[in-house]
C-alpha cells in the first residue's frame, strides 16, 4: 500500500470518531500544517522517479482534495450542532409571566416648568439656564445689591468658602446677568431653575425654584410687564379671567418694584384662582435698574425693560393642590406616582417646546 494511501486510511478512520472542534483542527494541522503529512507527500515529489510522478501527483491531489473536503463538513457538522444544543438550552419559554412593566413619572416641578416654557414662548421669550454655583458678583452686586445691603441678609445666602465669592445662587436673577453680557440687547427671556436659601418650612424648603423673565428693548414700560404677566397667569390656571394686583415693594435691582397677588377664593375646600377676595403673592418684578443696564454695559438712555421673578413651586402647589412643599423633594416613590404625570398626558396648554 502506498504512503499516500495508508495517511488517507488513517485519517479516514480518525475522523470518523466523536471528535470535538480542537481535535478536528489538530488532525488539519497534522496534515496539511507546515511538517503535515500531506505536506511532507507534496516536497518528496521532485524525488519520484520521473515516470511515477505524474500519477503520484494526480493521487497527491487527489487524497488532498478529498480530506480537505472530508475535515470541513466534519467542522460544519460539530458547529451546527454545538447551535442546535445552544438553542436547545436557551429556548424561550413563552408561557411565562411577562415582567413587571414600570413607567416612570415626571415630576410636577418639570411638568411645571414646561408648561411655563411654553406659554412665554408663544409670546416670543426663549429660554436661557445658568449655573445652581454663582459668583457673588452675578448674583449680588451687578444686580445692583452691593456688600452690606441689607438685601444680601434677607437672603439666608449658602457661601461655598470663606471669602464669601462662590455661593448657591440665592435667585435666578443672576441669569439676567449672565445674558446681558454675553449678548447685545434686545433681550427677551426666560430662565427657569434651582435656587438656593438657608429655610426650612411647610412653604420654605432650602432648595427650591424660580423662573426669571426679562424684557429688554428700546420702549418697553410697565404695560408690557402687566400685560404680560396677566396674559401667563391666565394660560398657566386655563381661567378666562384674573384679578390680580400690583403692591408696590422693594428690589434693589428694580425700579419701581412690585410684589403680584393673584385673587383667589376656596370653594367646596378647593381653591379657585381668578375669583373671590383673597390674594396669594405669586412673584416680584419691576422695571429693570439703571444701574444693573450700565453693569452689563447696556446704554438706559437707549434701553428699558422689565423683569419678574416667579416662585414655580408655589405655581405647581396651587395648580395641582399639593399643599406641603416639602413633600416634592422627600423623594417618596408613591407620592410621585401620585402626583406625577405620565410622559405621554400632554397638558392641554402645552405646545411642543420641552427643555
Ligand atoms: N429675584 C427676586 C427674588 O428672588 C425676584 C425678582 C426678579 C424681582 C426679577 C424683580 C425682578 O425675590
Amino acid at each position: 500500500m502506498s504512503d499516500i494511501k495508508k495517511i488517507k486510511d488513517d485519517f479516514l478512520l480518525k475522523l470518523k470518531g466523536n471528535l470535538d472542534l480542537n481535535q478536528v483542527n489538530q488532525i488539519k494541522t497534522d496534515l496539511f500544517g507546515k511538517a503535515g503529512l500531506i505536506s511532507s507527500q507534496f516536497k518528496m515529489l521532485g524525488k519520484v522517479a520521473e515516470k511515477e510522478r505524474k500519477k503520484f501527483a494526480s493521487d497527491l491531489n487527489q487524497v488532498k482534495d478529498e480530506l480537505q473536503n472530508l475535515i470541513s463538513e466534519k467542522i460544519d457538522d460539530i458547529e451546527t450542532k454545538e447551535i442546535n444544543q445552544k438553542l436547545e438550552k436557551e429556548k424561550v419559554d413563552i408561557t411565562l409571566p411577562e415582567r413587571p412593566f414600570t413607567q416612570g413619572k415626571i415630576h410636577p416641578v418639570s411638568q411645571v416648568i414646561d408648561e411655563i416654557s411654553s406659554i412665554f414662548s408663544e409670546i416670543g421669550f426663549s429660554v436661557e439656564e445658568g449655573p445652581d454655583i454663582e459668583n457673588e458678583y452675578n448674583n449680588f452686586t451687578a444686580l445692583n445689591t452691593p456688600d452690606n445691603h441689607p438685601a444680601r441678609d434677607m437672603h439666608d445666602t449658602f457661601y461655598l468658602d470663606d471669602k464669601k465669592e462662590l455661593l448657591l445662587r440665592t435667585h435666578t436673577s443672576p441669569v439676567q446677568i449672565r445674558t446681558m453680557l454675553n449678548d447685545k440687547p434686545p433681550f427677551k427671556i426666560i430662565a427657569p431653575g434651582r435656587t438656593y436659601r438657608s429655610d426650612s418650612d411647610q412653604t420654605h424648603a432650602p432648595m427650591f425654584h424660580q423662573v426669571e423673565g426679562l424684557h429688554i428693548d428700546k420702549d418697553i414700560n410697565m404695560g408690557h410687564l402687566k400685560g404680560c404677566l396677566n396674559y401667563f397667569i391666565k394660560e398657566f390656571f386655563e381661567v378666562d379671567k384674573i384679578k390680580m394686583r400690583f403692591r408696590p415693594s422693594h428690589f434693589p435691582f428694580t425700579e419701581p418694584s412690585a410684589e403680584v397677588d393673584i385673587g383667589y377664593e376656596i370653594k367646596d375646600g378647593k381653591i379657585v384662582i381668578g375669583e373671590g377676595d383673597k390674594w396669594l403673592e405669586v412673584l416680584g418684578c419691576g422695571m429693570v435698574h439703571p444701574n444693573v443696564l450700565i453693569n452689563v454695559k447696556v446704554n438706559p438712555d437707549e434701553f428699558q425693560g422689565y423683569a419678574f421673578g416667579i416662585g414655580i413651586d408655589r405655581l405647581a402647589m396651587l395648580k395641582y393642590g399639593i399643599n406641603d412643599l416639602r413633600a416634592f423633594f422627600d423623594c417618596d416613590y408613591r407620592w410621585l406616582n401620585h402626583f406625577g404625570f405620565d410622559p405621554i398626558d400632554v397638558p392641554t396648554n402645552y405646545r411642543g417646546l420641552s427643555r
